[in-house]
Order: C-alpha cells, then sequence, then structure tokens
C-alpha cells in the first residue's frame, strides 16, 4: 500500500508575510490528516518563517531546488545541508521549469537527486513530455530518458527512497490537466522501468506523483487511478482551502484502500 502523498509547490510566490498566512491556513485546517502524506515548498526565502509555523503540525517541509554542492563558490545556490537545517525532508529535482528557463540538464538533475538522498532527504525527481513531444508520439522516450538519466547510478536501495512526479509540461500552469487515463497510461511506464532499475517488489513501494493542473475538482479522479499515488500542486497549492479540499480526496482514498 502507497500512502498517497500531496506535495504544493509554492513556485516564486509570496513574501514572508504572505507564507506566514498560507501557512497558518493549512496549519488550522489539517489538523490530523490521515491516509495521506502532506508537504508544502515554499520559496527559500519563506521557509525558515514556514518551518517555524509548521513545527509539531503533520504538514512536512520541502524546498523546490537545490544545489548538488554541499557548501562552496557557487553564488546564489542553496545546499542540501541548509535545507535541512531549517527543516526540509523533500526536495524538488528537474522541475521542468528548471529545466526549461534555467537550462538544467539530466546530469545536474542526476547529480541533485544524489545530493538529497546523500543528506537523508527525499527527491521529489519531476519527469514530463512537452506538448510536441506529445503531438509527435515522443512522451515514453521523453520520460523514460529523464527517468534513467535521473536515477542513474543508484543502488535499488536508493530508488526505493526516491518519489518520482509525472508532470506533462503542457500541463503545468494551463489548467488543462492531463486526464486520469493519460496519466496512468505514463506512470505505470514509469513504475516499469522502476522495476527494471530496481526490482519488481521496489517498483511497487515508490510513490509517483501526477502534476498539471491539479485542483480540488479534478483530483479525486487522478488519484483514484492505482498508478497515481498523489499530487504535485502548483497555482492551487497557494490557497489553503484548495489545497486543504486536496488533501481531504487524497486522504479519502488513502484511507478507503487500507479498508
Ligand atoms: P500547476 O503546477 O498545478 O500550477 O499546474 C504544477 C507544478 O508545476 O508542479
Amino acid at each position: 500500500m502507497r500512502t498517497p502523498l500531496v506535495v504544493g509547490n509554492w513556485k516564486m510566490h509570496g513574501t514572508v508575510a504572505e507564507a506566514r498566512v498560507l501557512a497558518t491556513g493549512l496549519r488550522d485546517g489539517l489538523k490530523r490528516p490521515r491516509g495521506v502524506h502532506v508537504a508544502v515548498c515554499p520559496p527559500f526565502t519563506a521557509l525558515a518563517a514556514v518551518s517555524e509555523i509548521l513545527a509539531g503540525s503533520p504538514i512536512q517541509l520541502g524546498a523546490q531546488n537545490c544545489h548538488h554542492e554541499p557548501a562552496g563558490a557557487h553564488t546564489g545556490e542553496i545546499s542540501v545541508p541548509m535545507l535541512a537545517e531549517l527543516g526540509c525532508r523533500w526536495v524538488l529535482a528537474g522541475h521542468s521549469e528548471r529545466r526549461k528557463e534555467m537550462g538544467e540538464s539530466d546530469e545536474q538533475i542526476k547529480l541533485k537527486v544524489r545530493a538529497i538522498l546523500s543528506h537523508d532527504l527525499t527527491p521529489v525527481l519531476c519527469v514530463g513530455e512537452t506538448a510536441d513531444e506529445r503531438r509527435q508520439g515522443l512522451t515514453f522516450t521523453t520520460v523514460e530518458g529523464q527517468l534513467r538519466a535521473g536515477l542513474a547510478g543508484l543502488s535499488a536501495d536508493q530508488i526505493a527512497k526516491t518519489v518520482l512526479a509525472y508532470e506533462p509540461v503542457w500541463a503545468i500552469g494551463t489548467g488543462v490537466n492531463a486526464t486520469p487515463g493519460q496519466a496512468a497510461e505514463v506512470q505505470g511506464y514509469l513504475r516499469g522501468l522502476l522495476s527494471e532499475l530496481a526490482s519488481k517488489e521496489i517498483a511497487q513501494t515508490v510513490r509517483i506523483l501526477y502534476g498539471g493542473s491539479v485542483k480540488a475538482e479534478n483530483a479525486e479522479a487522478l488519484m483514484a487511478e492505482p498508478e497515481v499515488d498523489g499530487a504535485l500542486v502548483g497555482g492551487a497549492s497557494l490557497n489553503a482551502q484548495g489545497f486543504i479540499g486536496i488533501v481531504r480526496k487524497a486522504a479519502r482514498i488513502g484511507t478507503a484502500a487500507k479498508e
């Protein structure tokens, strides 16, 4: 049984003051979520404030990015030990916005995944095809390349400690989500690759989230797919009630699966 996981990616939104309001709303609205794990990834500048607010709450803290070195002359970068010190348990790696806007390569993403694991945090490795790639029939080729590169050189035990997020680029921030069938098809394919890279047993334990225009209205149908183990939520995570709605749907599915 894979406990559903819902991760909020706040992206470059919110001052510290705004982040405090959002985090307080989440903490007060999600006192004891059952059958679901929850994390939020605020901007770096708000991590310390949000960490304080969420201390003792079941909502865990994550970061949107990291550098792969623990320290050094890397102006403007943030390392995994710095994130761990602030209470982060999760770090996104390879989000499509970073691949596209910052030119992040598969090689860099691989190093980040390793760095995150080596400090006992959990990487959420994001993969996904563009609209053009889907039109050209390259969806599986693209996500397979990103997955193999991101997990290259990891042991089966390390793969067991990762989370994947399938985020079709055409669905991110567009309001057009993948259908549950489309998500399940690609995520089933990714799970097949995990069987090959680690083992069949481990592949069954790794959570694969779906991301791309998830909101309270479509979350249930998406997460009802057995291959969809939760959601990576951007825009809808900026509204406490909207995010709580998604978490509640995931919790219902997670609790039902246990019964
Ligand atoms: P979205 O973003 O929910 O706003 O589409 C998802 C993501 O980029 O992780």
